[in-house]
C-alpha cells in the first residue's frame, strides 16, 4: 500500500488558489521584491544593492589572454576571463557558482582590472574590493578576497602566456 500523504497539487489546483487568495499576483510578487530590496539596502548598503541589480562583466570570455579559476574555503568556484591588449588590460569578465557577494566581489575585481597595466592590477587586493563596495558584512568579506585571488590567478595565467610568446634571449 501507498503510505504517501503528499497531496496531489494540479495546475488547476494552483490557479484557482492564488485566484482565490489574491486579485493580483504580480502586485504581491512586486511588493516582495520591494522589501527584499529594503533589506540588501539595509544590510549592505546602496553601492552593493546597484552593483547587485546591475551587475557587469559576468559571463565567460571566448578567447582570453589569462584565465583563472578559483575555489574557496566556502565551496564556491569563480572564474576570471582576462584580455590584454598591448600592455593594457581591455577587457574582463567572471562567472562564479556562489553567493550573491561573490559574483559583486567578481564584478569589482573586472572593473578594477580593465584599463590598467598588468603591474597595477597586480595590487587589486580583496581588501580594495571591499573598499570600492564600502564594505560588507564579515561573514561576507571572504567573498572579496576570493575575487581578487581569482583574479591574480587569471593575471598569472597572462603573464605565462606572455612569456612564453616572448622571443628567448641567446
Ligand atoms: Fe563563497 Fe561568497 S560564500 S564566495
Amino acid at each position: 500500500m501507498d503510505d504517501c500523504k503528499t497531496p496531489i497539487v494540479t495546475v488547476q489546483s494552483i490557479q484557482g488558489d492564488y485566484t482565490g487568495m489574491s486579485p493580483s499576483f504580480d502586485e504581491f510578487a512586486e511588493h516582495l521584491q520591494e522589501e527584499i530590496d529594503q533589506d540588501v539596502i539595509r544590510i549592505y548598503g546602496e553601492k552593493v544593492y546597484e552593483r547587485w541589480r546591475n551587475p557587469k562583466f559576468a559571463g565567460r570570455m571566448e578567447s582570453p589572454t589569462g584565465y583563472g579559476r578559483v575555489t574557496g574555503n566556502c565551496g564556491d568556484t569563480m572564474e576570471v576571463f582576462l584580455y590584454l591588449e598591448g600592455k593594457t588590460v581591455s577587457d574582463a569578465s567572471f562567472t562564479t557558482d556562489g553567493c550573491g557577494g561573490s559574483a559583486i566581489c567578481a564584478s569589482v575585481a573586472c572593473e578594477l582590472s580593465i584599463g590598467k597595466e598588468p603591474e597595477q592590477v597586480a595590487d587589486v587586493t580583496g581588501e580594495m574590493i571591499l573598499q570600492v563596495l564600502g564594505g560588507l558584512p564579515e561573514d561576507d568579506q571572504h567573498c572579496a578576497f576570493l575575487a581578487a585571488e581569482t583574479l591574480q590567478a587569471a593575471l598569472g595565467d597572462c603573464m605565462c602566456r606572455y612569456t612564453d610568446t616572448q622571443p628567448q634571449k641567446s
